[in-house]
């Protein structure tokens, strides 16, 4: 189905089904412990053997000799395999560190061998014997000199609208501050895991991934196979926030693992080496400019970062929302990439957006204290219904002031103290902060098979994931709701290669689009439905389990009595779509107390008013909003990598020492929803929220903490030595 026009009138507009609360299909098996995740996948594949890893102790150089003799001859070991037994593996174009193989070291914990025991235990003793013989060489690992470096050159900006210099200098009330966001982690639950069998020169993977097809494309790649000899699947998802997008060393690992040892192999990276092994969220520097007249409208805004990356990567863009989210003629955005030894940096929940809005929602706090306005009013006066890169290319639909005006009346915004460090009950100075969020609303090709069954139950079939976000439940309510059906008439299957290709779990596409792709497969069966009873498609009516058409009504389980009914298609996004600019919006309101003896920040109250087209299960969607507040709480006071600059790793690489939120950090949350349609971005008109409950939280924080207590925070997190 091309998906080429906006939306009309269509069937969800009248829904039962979709856009209604509905609790999730797979939470009896998740809250029962019988949704497997990939390493307690012990009845796929018989005579599975434990792999462990062995990280390598350096940033930069070369593995000059690897002494494995105690290792294999270690109780209960199979096999060994090193990063010196083979050339560097080929790397698929998803893919820029390198996964194994060679004597290259690119970054800390880059896996340099695999240990394949009978237990756990014995893998783990046997990796531990490896001795490794270094030739270690110096590596860059300082932002801060990188930045030095390059903060003066805008010779390659990313764009650049009117005149920013001459604006920025005329203007009547100017900011240029400087703001810095540490690297990040996503630090899912579930921890990198993978199960890999070869049997007859096909393999196949049970493993923990957000993008089924691109890890089938880049197995096949990276051990010279055909795709169709490759399977890959992953049910379900303990949380991924993008460090599971791509193959990552574990199914690496695994599967050259069993190909050593001849029986299957598990293996799952451990805590300790994820962090520096995978992916983070680069850190970032930004400097940002803003000029405005004293009416509070913007005249000009630059925006200038950089952000860690490895050769080939592309770091943290945190420039991207600025230059689409507020108004302003004159404009200059620049990014800068620094190549670094670090371990690669690469897409975290809202990549781009998050790290940015951080601090352009501060900048734009510090701005309206300078204009003297209402933060809340500042942001309204500054709104735009049209890219302000392009005039002739409007939003699909902005609504974002009135997440403002929504947001702010529901949370009480008007009864707030403006006067910094003003309020204080007994040892707590209170404080209220806001913030604007902008997140990109995309959506991208995907499928899906359905297949109607003798006892009227319908199977939909598809390779997207649900990483603990819906899926399940909005391709469920997407189906029922297309063919008729009660919810508990539908059953769906996630996650496998050997279903038709869908969008995946990234970038907040997922729900847009995997329900697109739901929706064209059911239009296909319905085509089929119509051949049956010799009737045009558009004729008939399903509802109730019911099909309608010809004067006569029968059930859809006679229908298909006469055998399963099978249909595929998927959706595909045409042009117009990108004639708009299309975007989810919010604005976030935050309550904290600072304790005035210690500095200590709690968070007393949080609240989100959210625009992102049509909202399939206002469950779901509020549990991914409130987990996205959630991990804004870690960023704007906790999370930070801590990198050794001298020896170019991350110091505090497991949970010990990285520090997310817990329940006691966590208060009251509200979510409000904007009841808006959004006909140009799918065919239901809605638009993902995973990415936006992260969105400008942070900021809010730090802008409530400032309220509270005077003291303005640049520099993430906002702990308390920083405050006192
Ligand atoms: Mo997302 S960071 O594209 O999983």
């Amino acid at each position: 189905m091309d998906f080429n026009q906006p939306a009309g009138q269509n069937l969800f507009d009248n829904a039962k089904v979709v856009g209604k609360p509905t609790t999730r299909v797979d939470g009896p098996l998740k809250v029962t412990g019988t949704a497997p995740y990939a390493y307690e996948r012990h009845d796929v594949v018989d005579d599975q053997l434990v792999g462990y890893p062995l990280g390598a102790g350096i940033a930069k150089g070369r593995i000059l000799s690897m002494d494995t003799a105690h290792a294999e001859q270690a109780p209960g070991v199979v096999a060994v395999v090193t990063t010196l037994d083979m050339d560097a593996l080929p790397k698929d174009d998803t893919n820029i560190a390198n996964l194994f193989g060679g004597d290259q070291v690119e970054h800390y914990h880059q896996a340099i061998a695999v240990v394949v025991a009978r237990t756990f235990e014995q893998a783990r003793a046997a990796a531990a014997m490896i001795r490794v013989e270094y030739d270690a060489a110096e590596g860059d690992y300082d932002l801060e000199a990188a930045w030095e470096k390059v903060r003066e050159d805008r010779s390659d900006p990313s764009s650049s609208i009117g005149d920013f210099d001459a604006a920025f200098s005329a203007a009547e009330v100017r900011l240029d501050a400087t703001y810095r966001t540490p690297g990040q982690s996503h630090t899912m639950m579930e921890p990198h895991a993978t199960i890999a069998a070869w049997q007859e020169g096909r393999l196949t993977v049970w493993t923990s991934n957000q993008m089924i097809n691109w890890n089938r494309q880049a197995l096949a790649t990276t051990f010279d196979l055909d795709p169709e000899d490759v399977r890959v699947d992953s049910p379900y998802i303990g949380g991924g926030f993008g460090v599971k997008l791509f193959l990552r060393a574990d199914a690496v690992l695994a599967a050259l693992g069993a190909r050593k040892a001849g029986r299957p192999v598990k293996l799952t990276l451990p805590r300790e080496m994820i962090m520096n092994n995978t992916t983070h969220r680069a850190a970032t520097i930004q400097r940002i400019r803003i000029g405005a007249a004293r009416d509070g409208r913007i005249t000009a805004i630059a925006h200038e970062a950089i952000s860690n990356t490895l050769p080939g990567g592309s770091g943290e863009n945190a420039t991207d929302q600025t230059r689409h989210f507020y108004a302003g003629d004159n404009r200059l955005i620049v990014s800068h990439l620094a190549e670094m030894h670090l371990p690669e940096s690469n897409a975290m929940r809202a990549p781009g957006e998050a790290a940015g809005l951080m601090a352009l929602e501060i900048a734009m706090d510090e701005m309206a204290e300078k204009l003297a306005m209402d933060p809340v009013e500042f942001r309204a006066v500054n709104d735009t219904q049209t890219d302000p890169e392009d005039p002739d290319r409007p939003f699909s639909e902005r609504h974002f002031v009135e997440c403002l005006r929504q947001g702010a009346d529901a949370f009480g915004w008007a009864d707030r103290n403006t006067m910094p460090g003003g309020r204080r009950e007994g040892f707590w100075l209170i404080g209220h902060g806001m913030a604007g969020a902008y997140r990109g609303g995309p959506a991208t090709t995907s499928g899906a098979r359905v297949r109607l069954q003798p006892d009227g139950r319908l199977i939909v079939e598809t390779d997207m994931t649900d990483i603990g976000t819906g899926s399940y439940t909005i391709i469920a309510q997407t189906a029922a709701e297309t063919m008729g059906l009660p919810i508990d008439a539908i059953e769906v299957r996630l996650g496998d290669s050997d279903f038709p290709v869908s969008s995946g779990s990234g970038g907040q596409w997922g729900a847009a689009s995997s329900t697109g792709g739901t929706y064209a497969a059911c239009i296909a069966l319905r085509a089929k439905i119509a051949e049956r009873l010799q009737a045009g498609a558009e004729d008939l009516t399903f509802a109730d389990g019911m099909v309608a058409g010809n004067g006569e009504t029968r059930p859809l389980a006679e229908i298909a009595g006469e055998g399963e009914i099978v249909a595929e298609d998927s959706i595909a996004f045409g042009d117009f779509r990108s004639e708009n600019v299309v975007s989810t919006f919010a604005a976030h309101f935050v309550e904290v107390a600072v304790h005035a003896g210690t500095g200590e920040t709690r968070i007393r109250r949080m609240l989100a008013a959210c625009d992102a087209g049509r909202i399939l299960n206002p469950i779901s969607a509020r549990s991914q909003v409130i987990g996205g507040m959630v991990m804004g709480a870690g960023a704007a006071l906790s999370e930070a990598i801590a990198v050794d600059r001298a020896r170019g790793y991350f110091a505090n690489h497991d949970m010990a020492g990285y520090e997310v939120p817990v329940h006691a950090d966590i208060p009251h949350q509200d979510v409000i929803f904007l009841d808006t349609v959004d006909a140009v971005s799918s065919p239901l008109k809605a638009k993902g929220v995973g990415e936006l409950g992260l969105c400008g939280v942070a900021a809010a924080i730090a802008n409530a903490v400032y309220n509270a207590t005077g003291v303005r925070v640049r520099d993430y997190p906002v702990t308390l030595d920083k405050i006192i």
